[in-house]
């Protein structure tokens, strides 16, 4: 395989981990931040975030990263060279690309003579490819005073990795894609992407390589198509979760239990059964946004998008719909103690992003219950993040069982199964739990004394 130098522009989610695979798979990576703070962390070794098995591959990729807040430490000599900053939603539901503008005219400030692939990996709305490529010319000729001929191409290559899973979706992506519209853009990423595409690497320890798999297939597009792409995938998933939802609360009023009717019908292959789990609704920091830039760009063409706007209408009144089960079995929320367990958007992350734990807890609070909180790594960014919102934080599930009136499971963290809930019944007040991702064995839980109330499943 030849080694390829790249750079990496923002060292998030999506930046770090790619940065890490790439080194992994034997490339020259070089990651750009603007954050001190991260910055000293990933040169001290640790991830700033907490991620399965990232620190791991860092440790095993270690010769072939280095970390730097300046661009012309990294983009000169680089073949390749990512923008993986944030794209944060501005108030009418648009992303923010300042962070993305940034990058675009630091990387057309320090491009090198040889020929460079500028590769916009964050989500970006249609049209960005052309939008990058007019900024990076546009730095690179202020900065120098002279054109630049055939010096770089923009290409698009969306990421598709869930946080939590990220270095295992990133090691065996379903599929690549890559948008360009210049042919060289796109044998430069292939070739980049070849031991991934081929599966030639040796698969970590910690990250085993899932049984049957084979070569991963590599789309190629045209730029508009590969940055619709991104935007339909996480729309789609978005819809899912919420149809099912919606089916949920049908099925609590006419009595069937969605567990049976989302096996029921995802085992037909043409549905199937991923992102069927009716609960709490999606949260985290990309099918709000995302679904709401779709809309967006809609509405910038005069599209409605009606299908997409009612998923994110059926996902935030659900949310509301769990205070509504806990008002439905207490009659009265005002001076209650709830717990919540779990506060990140969805299991082995600590991300907080749109996390519907949050929204219940404040809607919880307006009501006038005392909220209290349980999240095995999400606590210290919830303290940090959140300074404001009046929640008791616990260390000790138990702890925050004591003399509470119900309790609620907003994340399936799975140390959740194991807890000792007995015990955990007899320190309530009330041993009321509502499990907001059908999550719990029901049945343990009514022998240990709890009134167990789910979600889709009628009485
Ligand atoms: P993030 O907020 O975790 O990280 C962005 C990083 O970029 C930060 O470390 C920030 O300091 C850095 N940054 C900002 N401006 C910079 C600049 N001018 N130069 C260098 N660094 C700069 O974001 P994320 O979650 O990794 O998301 C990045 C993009 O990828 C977004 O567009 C997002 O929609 C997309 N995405 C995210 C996920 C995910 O699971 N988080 C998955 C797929 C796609
Ligand atoms: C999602 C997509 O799955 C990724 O492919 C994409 O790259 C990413 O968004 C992104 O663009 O940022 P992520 O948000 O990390 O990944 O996590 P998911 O596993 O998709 O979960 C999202 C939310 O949906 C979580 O709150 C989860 O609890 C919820 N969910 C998921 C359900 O309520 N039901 C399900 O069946 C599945």
């Amino acid at each position: 395989m030849k080694s390829m130098k790249v750079a990496v522009i923002g060292t998030g989610y999506v930046g770090l981990t790619t940065g890490v695979t790439l080194a992994y798979l034997g490339h020259q990576v070089t990651c750009v931040d603007v954050d001190p703070a991260k910055l000293a962390l990933l040169r001290q070794g640790k991830a700033p975030i907490y991620e399965p098995g990232l620190e791991e591959l860092m440790e095993l990729a270690r010769a072939n990263l280095r970390y730097t807040d300046q661009y012309a430490e990294a983009v000169p000599e680089a073949e390749v060279v990512f923008i993986a900053v944030g794209t944060p939603s501005l108030p009418d539901g648009s992303p923010d690309l300042q962070y993305v503008r940034a990058a675009a005219r630091g990387i057309g400030e320090h491009l090198g003579n040889g020929f460079c692939v500028v590769v916009n990996k964050s989500t970006v709305p249609i049209g960005s490819g052309n939008w990058v490529e007019s900024l990076v010319r546009e730095a690179y000729e202020g900065r120098y005073g002279r054109k630049c001929r055939g010096q770089f191409a923009v290409a698009s290559n969306p990421e598709f990795l869930r946080e939590g899973s990220a270095i295992h979706d990133s090691l065996y992506p379903d599929r690549i894609v890559v948008g360009a519209e210049d042919p060289k853009a796109l044998e430069v990423l292939y070739n980049l992407y070849r031991p991934l595409i081929e599966q030639s690497f040796p698969a970590p320890t910690f990250a085993p390589r899932p049984e049957r798999m084979e070569a991963v297939p590599l789309i190629t597009a045209d730029l508009a198509s590969a940055e619709l792409i991104k935007y339909a995938a996480n729309a789609f998933l978005s819809v899912k979760i919420s149809f099912i939802n919606e089916i949920a609360n049908l099925a609590e009023r006419v009595g069937a239990d969605i567990s049976q009717v989302a096996r029921g019908i995802g085992l037909d292959n043409r549905i199937g059964t991923r992102f069927l789990q009716a609960g709490v609704g999606w949260g985290g920091s990309c099918f709000g946004k995302d679904t709401a830039a779709l809309i967006a760009t809609g509405q910038e063409y005069g599209l409605a998008m009606p299908i997409v706007q009612a998923a994110r209408e059926v996902n935030y009144r659900q949310r509301e719909r769990m205070v509504e089960k806990l008002q439905r079995e207490l009659k009265i929320l005002k001076g209650r103690t709830i717990g919540l367990l779990g506060l990140a958007f969805k299991p082995n992350t600590d991300d907080l992003r749109d996390a519907p734990a949050l929204d219940i807890a404040r809607r919880l609070i307006e009501r006038g219950a005392w909220v209290r909180a349980h999240d095995p790594v999400a606590l210290d960014n919830a303290r940090r993040s959140y300074p404001d919102l009046p929640i008791t934080y616990y260390e000790d599930p138990l702890a925050l069982a004591e003399e509470a009136d119900a309790l609620l499971l907003v994340t399936e963290w799975s140390q959740y199964r194991k807890l000792d809930w007995p015990a955990m019944a007899q320190a309530m007040r009330r041993p009321l739990l509502v499990d907001g991702r059908n999550f719990l064995d029901r049945r343990a839980l009514l022998q240990a004394g709890f009134r167990y109330v789910g979600v889709g499943v009628g009485e």
